[in-house]
Order: C-alpha cells, then sequence, then structure tokens
C-alpha cells in the first residue's frame, strides 16, 4: 500500500498553457530540474527544490525525467491482438482482422482476461488514463470499467453501437442497445467509491455501423445527460468517406452525419478527421469537440496525412492500437512528427507532449483532475529513464538546450524507458 505522504524526486516537465506551433522556448513548458513532488492520499499537493523532511516517504528518481501519465484518447481494447496485421486499407481490414477478434468478447471470460490484459499493457506504456473501445457486447464494457477501477485508473468507455453493416455476433439492435446503455451509465457514470475515475462515452462505431435510428437514439442518449461522452470514428480513409456520402445522402458531410443527430459536442472524440473540409473544421471548433489523431495507425492502415497546424480545433494524441502499432504514445508522437514533415511542417516536442497530457485533459474537460503536475491533481505520474542502450545515451549526452534534449527523448523512447508509474498516488509498474 502507498503511504499517505511521499515525496517523488526528479526532473519535473508539465505545462501551464498551449505552446504555440514552432516555438522550441515557449514558455507554457514548466522544467524543474530535480525537484521533489509532495504526494498526499492520491493527489498532489506541491512541488519545491529542498528536499522535505523526514514525515515524507520519498521514492528518489534523481536524474530521471518525471511527466503527468499520458492520456491515450482513441484505443481498441479487443485489438490487441489484431496489432500489426499484414496488408490492407481500413475496410477491408475491419472485414479480415478486426471483427474476427472482436467476436470473440462475447464471451465474458474472454471479456474479462482481455480487459486485465489491455489495462496493465496501458500503464506498461505509461499510459494512465484513456478513452477506449471495446466491442458491440456489453460484458466487454463492463470488464473494462471493472479493470480500471481496480487500478484506480481515470477510464472512458462505453458499449459500441453497431446494428448493420457487421457479422452475426457483432450486431446489437436499438432496443437492446439502448437498454444495455441506459443499465451501464446508471452503474458506471458519475458514480462514487471504487468508480469514481469513470465516465461512459456512447459509442458509434462509426456512420456506416448504425442505422438512421440507432444513431438517433445515440443522439438522444447525449442530449438527455450532458455529462456523457461520445466516442466515434469519423474521415479516416477516402473509401469509406465515399461509402458514407452513398449511405447518407441527405448530409453535407460524413461529420454532417453525427452533427445532424447531436453526436458532436464539448464532450465528442472523433478520431482520424483526415478527410475534413473547412465547414467541418469550424464546426468541431464551435462545438468543442476533438479530434484523437492516430498517427501510427494512419501511416499503418495507409489512410492519410493529418493536417495538424490547420485544425483550429481540440487535437489529442491516440494510438488507435490495433490500427496504430504501438500503446506507446512517444512511438505515436515520433509518427506525428513525420507526418508533419510530409506535409512540410515542423512538430515541436512541446505540441506533441502537451496533447498526450495537458491538451487532452483539457478537451475532456478533466484539466483540474489530470494532465499536469499541479497541486490538487491526482498524482497519475511516470518516471522515465532519459536515455536507455549506447545510442539514445551518446544522443542524450550532447544534447545543449532542453528541447533538444526532449525531443531526442520523445524520438528515441519507448515502453522500456518507463521507470515507474504510479496511478492515484499508488504504484502500480
Ligand atoms: N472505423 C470503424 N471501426 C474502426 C476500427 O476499429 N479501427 C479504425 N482504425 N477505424 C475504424
Ligand atoms: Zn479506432
Amino acid at each position: 500500500d502507498a503511504p499517505r505522504r511521499w515525496a517523488l524526486r526528479g526532473d519535473l516537465l508539465d505545462f501551464t498553457a498551449a505552446p504555440a506551433w514552432g516555438d522550441a522556448e515557449s514558455p507554457a513548458v514548466r522544467f524543474d530540474r530535480d525537484h521533489w513532488l509532495l504526494i498526499e492520499d492520491g493527489r498532489i499537493v506541491g512541488r519545491q527544490a529542498a528536499e522535505p523532511d523526514e514525515s515524507w516517504a520519498r521514492d528518489d528518481h534523481a536524474g530521471r525525467l518525471v511527466l503527468p501519465g499520458f492520456i491515450d484518447t482513441h484505443v481498441h481494447c479487443p485489438q490487441l491482438e489484431v496489432i500489426a496485421s499484414y496488408g490492407s486499407e481500413l475496410l477491408d481490414w475491419l472485414e479480415r482482422y478486426t471483427f474476427p477478434a472482436e467476436a470473440a468478447f462475447a464471451d465474458p471470460a474472454r471479456s474479462r482476461a482481455g480487459a486485465e490484459v489491455f489495462l496493465d499493457a496501458l500503464l506498461a506504456s505509461g499510459t494512465t488514463s484513456a478513452v477506449v473501445f471495446p466491442t458491440v457486447h456489453k460484458v466487454s464494457a463492463e470488464a473494462l470499467f471493472e479493470g480500471a477501477a481496480a487500478r484506480g485508473m481515470r477510464l472512458v468507455t462505453g458499449k459500441v453501437l453497431m446494428d448493420r453493416h457487421a457479422p452475426d455476433g457483432l450486431r446489437d439492435d436499438v432496443e437492446q442497445a439502448e437498454r444495455d446503455c441506459v443499465d451501464l451509465i446508471d452503474r458506471f457514470h458519475g458514480q462514487g467509491g471504487p468508480y469514481q475515475r469513470l465516465a461512459y462515452a456512447v459509442t458509434v462505431r462509426f456512420a456506416p455501423t448504425s442505422t438512421p435510428a440507432q444513431l438517433a437514439m445515440a443522439g438522444a442518449l447525449c442530449r438527455a445527460d450532458a455529462s456523457l461522452y461520445m466516442q466515434t470514428h469519423v474521415a479516416e480513409n477516402r473509401a469509406e468517406v465515399d461509402w458514407v456520402a452513398r449511405l447518407f445522402p441527405e448530409a453535407r458531410s460524413y461529420l454532417d452525419v453525427y452533427e445532424r443527430v447531436g453526436l458532436v459536442h464539448e464532450r465528442a472524440v472523433l478520431a482520424h478527421g483526415i478527410w475534413l473540409d473547412d465547414a467541418d473544421r469550424r464546426l468541431l471548433a464551435a462545438r468543442g469537440a476533438q479530434v484523437a489523431h492516430c498517427p501510427s495507425s494512419n501511416l499503418f492502415l495507409g489512410s492519410g496525412l493529418f493536417d495538424w497546424p490547420g485544425a483550429g480545433f481540440n487535437v489529442s494524441l491516440a494510438s488507435d492500437v490495433g490500427g496504430g502499432t504501438s500503446l506507446s504514445l512517444p512511438r505515436n508522437l515520433l509518427d506525428a512528427y513525420k507526418i508533419q514533415a510530409l506535409r512540410g511542417a515542423r512538430l515541436t516536442a512541446w505540441v506533441a507532449l502537451h496533447a498526450a497530457t495537458r491538451g487532452a485533459a483539457g478537451a475532456l474537460r478533466l484539466g483540474g483532475e489530470i494532465g499536469g503536475l499541479s497541486a490538487g491533481q491526482a498524482a497519475d505520474i511516470c518516471v522515465w529513464d532519459w536515455a536507455r542502450g549506447p545510442v539514445a545515451q551518446a544522443r542524450d549526452a550532447v544534447a545543449r538546450e532542453l528541447h533538444e534534449r526532449v525531443f531526442a527523448w520523445m524520438t528515441l523512447a519507448d515502453e522500456r524507458n518507463l521507470a515507474a508509474c504510479y496511478v492515484a498516488g499508488r504504484r502500480r509498474v
């Protein structure tokens, strides 16, 4: 068990504002080399240069990088086993690999075991909060909620809605789906005790797999309770966008399919958003919704190059495993850097790391709780080795200023750099 009062020593890095694009010396960066973070009852209560007195237990990580736990805003629990599946684009990949893997989660034991492995893998990657897709099966959402509660994690999830264009065993219907959503919301959304860090997301897989009646039901759930999240996919792949245009000829755009039923709101997390137009971008900004940018998935499935600097709306970072190739957000941030390089832009380590921490927290309306190392926030903290192995160590040794050093860390680090991970003040890795 964690001591009630303890202090963590290391090089503390977090953000006090959103860093500007291209600014390597951003005033939004707060870096306190060799400081102590003070933690009481699972929350951060202060930070100081001086060693705390004897009344504080201590974890000494001098010479290591201390960051807020990462927030992965779009990832699929049942797809761990289809990560790294060869040779296709989105729609074919769903049919060949993803739907068969998800069908297995009808079995409650498989759902529970899958949730355990998945949540432990998130923590081992330095991700302490996530917005997660389970499967269409109610039990798969229950298993994630229970597993996250057991680990004290901040988790947003909800049973996947899909009542057409999916194989047998993976479809629901409007009435049963609504009953399942209402029951899960009653049990896991906005509750206290062990469930206090959980929240429900109305989870529309994507427009093609829901009938207009099911989309309307999902929108009605959101309108009835503004504290609910919504998660879905939008404008990921060109063949997908064409299909949506054929299925919903009355809609102005793919995003407009969701807008018409009230699914685009400030707690909406829409994955990908590559093939949006300017009207879509303005709508996302006006609604305060966020796009979960999924760089490793977008490269792996050949989906396209996301226009991050031109977004104008909230952008968070996501692994999208199993479309993505790593749960590690540093691996995904490197892919984000490469995508912008291909587009002629340069992603600083500050914009990148902010999106994976404070930016995501703010977009989720959880900025007071997660995403930073300030007094009052939950002690969701990861400690990283600055460099592992001779190549990274040689690079780290010659870094002259902070951005250079942190950018090299982001580019070369993965889950093997993780030295410790704390969730609400308790060590989990
Ligand atoms: N669109 C609809 N379902 C999925 C999914 O499981 N993964 C990705 N990347 N895109 C989707
Ligand atoms: Zn996805």
